[in-house]
């Protein structure tokens, strides 16, 4: 059985950042592993130190152009298919498939509805995937990923942060997604508010699953610009997000 895993959260918060920890984790063992990247403004690739040319998107603008060219006896599913294996980045230890630009001004429907067949089977071959998605959950009311196991709302420390983990839930009732656990974990926490969150969110009656401390590491990382990915194995953010994985059962 595949364990999906999706990051969600408002902007800023920490969603690449603790997806990447993950993936990074994941890394070290032995599972099969796809990394999705379902934020129209991408920067997965760049966290985890690699990067896609052509996503999702793409080929979605693909399939609406050449539909009518396509001939009518042609299976155009497995013609889709064949363009999203094409855009699927085969790392080392991981696969990364990436959404890419946002949808134009045209009717979707028709690649969306073939894109969630392929997707279905795609993640089947895999013990792993984690989606970093935009803020918002867009992706999930247009059911392109159908099942989530476990969806993370990645929140700042404060009580207006844990406010959104509970609007998430609220959401996630309101939509037709499948969504088995819904998790929080606090990002950037520092020692001043760490023990406000843990009883916020118990009050809020929100699962925490971490609280990941700001991190030194990660903020000379991004004043250079170069991967989270490769941050060494004492950086705190690597160890706790190890901790969160380790209560996900990864
Ligand atoms: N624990 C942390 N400590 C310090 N900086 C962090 C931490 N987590 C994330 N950041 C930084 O905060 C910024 C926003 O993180 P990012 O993961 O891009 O957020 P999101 O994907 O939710 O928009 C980035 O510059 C990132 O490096
Ligand atoms: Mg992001």
């Amino acid at each position: 059985m595949t364990q999906v895993i999706a990051i969600t959260g408002k902007g800023g918060t920490g969603k690449t950042a603790i997806a990447a920890l993950l993936i990074r984790y994941l890394t070290k063992g032995n599972k099969v592993v796809l990394a999705i990247d379902a934020d129209p403004d991408s920067n997965l690739p760049e966290t985890l130190g690699c990067e896609a040319e052509k996503g999702i998107g793409d080929m979605k603008e693909f399939m609406l152009k050449e539909r009518d060219n396509l001939p009518p006896d042609i299976n155009k599913e497995s013609i889709f298919e064949s363009k999203i294996y094409e855009v699927l980045a085969e790392m080392p230890r991981y696969d990364l498939l990436v959404m890419g630009r946002p949808e134009g001004s045209g009717c979707y429907c028709y690649a969306n509805n073939l894109l969630r067949g392929i997707m279905d089977r795609l993640v089947k071959n895999y013990d792993v995937v984690i989606i970093d998605t935009a803020a918002g959950l867009e992706h999930f009311s247009r059911k392109i990923i159908r099942d989530v196991d476990d969806l993370i709302v990645v929140t700042d420390g404060s009580r207006r942060g844990l406010r959104t983990g509970e609007r998430i839930r609220e959401l996630v009732g309101e939509l037709e997604a499948n969504v088995r656990n819904i998790y929080v974990v606090a990002n950037k926490v520092t020692d001043a508010n760490k023990s406000t969150i843990i009883e916020t969110a118990k009050e809020l009656e929100l699962e925490l699953i971490g609280t990941v401390e700001v991190d030194e590491m990660i903020q000379e990382r991004d004043l250079v610009g170069s991967p989270l990915f490769d941050l060494p194995d004492d950086s705190v953010a690597v160890q706790e997000v190890e901790n969160i994985a380790k209560k996900l059962k990864l």
